[in-house]
């Protein structure tokens, strides 16, 4: 069996999806009723009855994951089996995962530092964590092998502080968001389907992007267009999007799509090429500001040398360029201060396989570091 057939046999329902048992019934001898949907097969994400109960519907999830997709609500972990050569966990180890999304990374690191270690998570997606945590603890590894944190990873240096005072011996970092957070329409992530256009991993906090299309000024809206996504027009970009805004609040992800593609067909010239590939821009600067991703990422780069234990080993998977750029000059500045001993010298892309196989590999770039044993830093410095 291979490890996500393993990792189906162990996975939970999504009991908000479904609707309840009537009253009259055994709630616990019942399979939740599957949701109407029109046509022969489920298409939009929450009507994927069997995607979501990969515990019950095994072989239908295979048959998706054969097809290169991901089963909705859920994730493929990007470039498993080079994080795991780079970080090489062993048992007894301390591991901190920054970013435990699906948990498909997690997964192997908490096998791998058994027996005796101990994985440390953080996330700050309430929606997904807890989930996750479940399946994580289905596994059956002992209780204090495992603890969760639903917390910016900006803030981690405290965590550790807490749990594993000298600091960890591995630590990963799978930046952006998760499948199951992309492909919920209600996240309002997504330009493929339409809904709220909301974007925050933590819904529950912040500043949704409706809210802050609501808030910029031209020039700060082309400013994120251009950072967060290399917009090579970001001010006239900016002008069509927030016109629009102008006559009617933009709030849905399927009004911000039709803003963009329109910019697209009015101004050929201008805004050449494929309109999707703006619309994928746009959505991804916005989302990127919504959660400060770039604020976040540049505080763990600055803490890593208050978290690693000497000797420790380091592992950042990024998505775009903006993450990789800062990625690879606080790389190179702590080996010429000292504070690693070495850096990977090329990023690690994923293989033509992962990339045909799951699609979402095709933009990460990995690159490790390993902590110095000297200069010698006390965590919380
Ligand atoms: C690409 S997914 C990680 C997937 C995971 N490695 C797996 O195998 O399932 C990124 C996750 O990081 C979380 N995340 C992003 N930025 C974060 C931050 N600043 N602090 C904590 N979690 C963050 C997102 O909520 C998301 O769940």
């Amino acid at each position: 069996m291979n490890c996500w057939g393993g990792w189906l046999l162990c996975m939970t329902v999504r009991p908000a999806d479904w609707q309840k048992p009537s009253m009259t019934e055994p709630a616990s001898d019942r399979p939740p009723r599957r949701p109407r949907y029109r046509g022969k097969n489920p298409r939009h994400f929450h009507e994927k009855y069997k995607e979501h109960q990969p515990d019950r519907y095994a072989a239908d999830v295979a048959k998706v994951l054969a097809s290169g997709k991901t089963p909705a609500g859920m994730h493929r972990p990007v470039l498993l089996n080079e994080i795991l050569a780079c970080l090489a966990p062993k048992p007894g180890d301390v591991v901190l995962d920054c970013t435990l999304g699906y948990g498909g990374h997690a997964r192997e690191l908490l096998a791998a530092i058994q027996p005796g270690g101990k994985l440390l998570c953080t996330d700050v997606d309430p929606v997904e964590i807890a989930r996750t945590e479940a399946r994580l603890r289905g596994l059956g590894y002992p209780d204090d092998s495992l603890i969760v944190r639903r917390m910016n990873f900006a803030g981690v240096v405290k965590f550790i502080e807490a749990e594993s005072p000298g600091g960890v011996d591995v630590m990963l970092a799978d930046l952006g968001v998760s499948s199951m957070q992309i492909d919920d329409p209600a996240r309002g992530f997504s330009f493929k389907f339409d809904g709220p256009l909301d974007m925050r991993m933590n819904p529950g906090r912040g500043t949704s992007a409706a809210a802050l299309l609501a808030q910029l000024d031209e020039d700060s809206l082309a400013r994120i267009l251009s950072e967060n996504a290399d917009e090579p027009h970001p001010l006239e970009m900016a002008q069509q999007i927030l016109l629009a805004q102008s006559h009617d609040p933009i709030t849905t992800t399927r009004a911000l799509v039709d803003v963009v593609s329109a910019a697209y067909d009015r101004y050929p010239r201008q805004f050449a090429g494929s309109s999707e590939v703006g619309v994928r821009r746009v959505f991804q600067a916005l989302r990127i500001a919504v959660n400060d991703e770039l604020g976040a990422l540049s505080a763990l780069l600055r803490n890593i040398a208050y978290c690693l234990k000497p000797g420790g080993r380091l592992a950042i998977l990024t998505f775009h360029s903006g993450e990789d750029r800062r990625v690879k000059l606080a790389f190179k500045e702590g080996l010429q201060s000292g504070i690693y001993s070495s850096i990977s010298e090329e990023v690690i892309r994923a293989s033509p396989e992962e990339q045909r196989a799951n699609p979402r590999s095709c933009s990460a770039k990995l690159r490790f570091a390993i902590r110095a044993f000297e200069p010698d830093l006390d965590i919380g410095d």
